[in-house]
């Protein structure tokens, strides 16, 4: 027996799950919940305690062990993370499905990790909450796989806020087993003795449902409701009857870490707890089980952008090489080392990296770094970057190159192998770091500006190449006060550029929700706008049989230069498409208004005059034209014996259909758009004969 690649990813469930107030009551029961905190066992007015989200878990474990083929003689609940999005209502229909998402290899000897992820969402309509489950199976390790990533939190030194104590009676497993988890381990003393126990043990989770309570009852009292996210690491079996205590840490502001101890022995049974709570807001963006590279995020934008994401729950690889503002120096570990240390202060988990991307190995060995520790690579924010400012002619080949070696071919070389993985997965967001020096021009800054638009290049390309992997690439350009900028700026204007007000923009960019790929974001002091290069609709100056004069291009300058309906193109193809479109324009009349057809219909009435008929000699064709658009609706038609019929309304069978919205179809039929591009930017659509439809260009000539 062994674990089943295969099961990675495939999709379990959905598991529907019923429940009315007198399940969330008896949880509420199992968790050692009374009359002290009644809102959670009566019916009126009834809090649901949040880690009642955990009966939804049996159902799944049973499906979890059969697709994975893990050996049940040896299995655990080694972790549970439950985050929440909507506070569980007192009843309805839990929906429940996920997947299996990793399998780590901690030795023959040690075991190997099964991580399964799923959603809940509820009869009503809303998400609630996301369960990363993690099973300890001490008998599926040495299969080769992957080391499981360290992830040890460190627990502040000093005292903690509160300790909550209780002892859970003897009796409680029997109150709790009712929730679902009904293994005999927990109430046969027979199986318990066989298994190595004194007496039936605890459930982990119910000990955990009490650390749930006394998290509430300290930090948030009375508002369950503000739970957002519950996790730990199970760590000793514990028999009813023993004292615990809740030992809880407030970090920051929305944040605590907790543990919880055997009273007796001082044991930790449950610890690496961490605990987020405010208000729950819809659609929140999480990063949870997300693994984030940022290049210089030693100090400045990078820091706050880990800092940002470790704290929705992203795994960070901090990378700083530690030099100086200009790229010179021996490096240092301290600012990448010192970013990590935030970040587990925060209850993050983060690693810190050293290497300098301004090579081909760093780039390399960086990537290689996140994988050993975290698994992969989801997220690349290209951040590092150096200034070596001189006028043009004082721009010596050394300060030219190295401001392009750190910034441009830096990303090139974190990007190139980071692009692999994230292809590999089928999913990816790599956000590149430009400039408004770049963009629009610095004075003594030609390198820099240089290297930054390069970065547009790149990101103008690497977008399509990641476009069928869902990896998306844009751009950002800041503007924060950091060591950068520090003598550039005035001082009270750097007041007004924390760079916290860039991260949010950054944060968007890189995550799941992030809509666009290809665009770029100047962001600072609170205000965010698109940047973009745009294209005019220019002239047409002469074609290859009329080469035109340079006087020809004087005269028609203003219109060569306006702006005046410029477009963001997305590609090269498209760009050429409107230039080919330009050469075909129809000529305009002397009051610009262009000739042409004007509607849909009119190109139906004109097209039996249209009709070739000494070309269509042994042709038999339908044509269906389904028109989308104010002015559409369905026409065909119908060339046989050299006769052509053009009708209105659905022929049943047609030799091919073509589909369009209105104005696609008044272009293309005005010159504007040729067939070919239309047809590959999926502007037209054919159904049936696609071969039949090419007949069209041959059998009609539209004056
Ligand atoms: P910063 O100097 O605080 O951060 C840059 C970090 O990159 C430093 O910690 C540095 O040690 C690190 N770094 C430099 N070379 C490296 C290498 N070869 N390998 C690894 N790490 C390296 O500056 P800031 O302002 O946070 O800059 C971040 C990015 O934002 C840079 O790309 C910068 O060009 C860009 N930017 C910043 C603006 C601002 O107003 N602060 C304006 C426009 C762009």
């Amino acid at each position: 027996m062994a674990l089943n690649p295969d099961a990675i990813g495939k999709k379990i469930g959905p598991f529907y799950k019923d429940y009315t107030w007198k399940d969330a009551v008896l949880y509420a029961l199992g968790v050692g919940a009374g009359f002290a905190d009644l809102e959670y066992c009566y019916e009126k007015d009834l809090k649901v305690i949040p880690s009642f989200g955990i009966v939804t878990i049996y159902d799944f474990m049973a499906d979890l062990a059969t697709v994975s083929n893990v050996n049940l003689a040896g299995v655990l609940h080694g972790e549970q993370e439950l985050i929440f999005h909507h506070p569980i209502p007192p009843e309805g229909t839990l929906i429940t499905e996920g997947a299996i998402t990793h399998y780590y290899d901690k030795g023959a000897e040690k075991g190997a990790l099964v991580v399964a992820e799923f959603e809940t969402s509820h009869s009503n309509g809303d998400k609630l909450f996301t369960s990363i489950v993690t099973i300890f199976s001490r008998l599926d390790g040495g299969f080769g796989g992957e080391n499981a990533p360290a992830k040890e939190l460190t627990f502040p030194v000093r005292d903690p806020d509160y300790i909550v104590e209780a002892i859970p009676p003897e009796d409680q497993p029997l109150v709790f087993r009712l929730s679902g988890d009904v293994f005999q381990l927990h109430v046969d003393r027979g199986f318990a003795e066989m298994a190595g126990f004194e007496k039936p043990i605890m459930h982990g989770l119910c000990t955990h449902g009490y650390a749930c309570r006394a998290l509430i009852d300290t930090i948030v009292p009375g508002k369950p409701q503000m739970v957002r996210r519950v996790a730990c690491r199970f760590k000793k079996p514990l028999y009813p009857g023993t004292p615990i205590k809740t030992v809880i840490w407030k970090i920051v502001e929305g944040q605590a870490m907790w543990r919880i101890t055997n009273a007796e022995t001082g044991e930790v049974v449950i610890d690496n707890g961490v605990f987020e709570y405010g208000d729950i807001p819809r659609d929140q963006i999480r990063f949870d089980g997300r693994v984030a590279v940022i290049t210089g995020a030693g100090g400045g934008l990078g820091r706050v952008y880990a800092l940002e994401l470790a704290k929705r729950g992203a795994k960070v690889v901090v990378n700083d090489l530690g030099g100086a503002r200009d790229g010179t120096g021996e490096g240092s570990k301290v600012p990448a080392d010192e970013v990590v240390d935030e970040i587990k202060a925060l209850g993050g988990e983060g690693v810190a990296n050293y290497e300098n991307v301004a090579t081909v190995a760093g780039g390399k060995r960086l990537v290689e770094a996140a994988l050993d520790t975290f698994g992969t690579v989801d997220i690349l924010i290209n951040n590092a970057g150096i200034l070596r400012d001189k006028s043009f002619l004082k721009m010596e080949p050394q300060n030219w190159q190295a401001v392009l070696d750190v910034h441009l071919h830096g990303a090139y070389n974190v990007s190139h192998p980071a692009f692999a993985v994230m292809k590999e997965k089928g999913y990816g967001r790599i956000l590149m770091t430009t400039s408004a020096a770049g963009l629009y021009g610095n004075f003594g800054q030609t390198n820099y500006a240089a290297a930054k638009m390069g970065l547009v290049g790149l990101m103008n390309s690497l977008k399509l190449e990641g476009e069928n992997y869902d990896i998306k690439v844009n751009a950002i350009a800041p503007v924060a006060a950091s060591r950068l900028t520090e003598d550039i700026l005035p001082p009270e204007f750097l007041q007004n550029l924390k760079p916290e007000l860039v991260a949010p923009m950054a944060v968007y960019l890189v995550s799941k929700q992030c809509p666009v790929t290809g665009n770029i974001y100047n962001v600072g002091m609170g205000c965010v706008n698109r940047s973009a290069v745009l294209t005019g609709r220019g002239t047409v100056v002469g074609d290859s049989a009329n080469i035109p004069t340079a006087e020809q291009i004087l005269a028609q300058w203003a219109e060569i230069s306006c702006l005046k309906e410029a477009k963001a193109y997305h590609n090269l193809t498209e760009q050429v498409g409107d230039l080919m479109a330009a050469l075909t324009r129809p000529a305009e009349d002397a009051d610009g208004s262009v000739t042409g057809f004007t509607t849909v219909a009119e190109v139906f009435d004109a097209m039996p005059g249209a009709f070739i008929a000494n070309v269509s000699a042994g042709v038999d064709v339908v044509f269906q034209f389904k028109i989308d658009g104010d002015q559409g609706g369905e026409w065909y038609s119908s060339v046989k014996d050299a006769s052509c019929d053009v009708s209105a309304g659905i022929h049943q069978k047609p030799s091919c259909t073509l589909k369009m919205i209105d104005s696609d179809f008044l272009d293309l039929m005005n010159g504007k758009l040729p067939a070919m591009q239309a047809y590959t930017s999926g502007k037209l659509k054919i159904e049936g004969d696609i071969m039949k439809s090419q007949l069209i260009e041959k059998l009609f000539k539209f004056n």
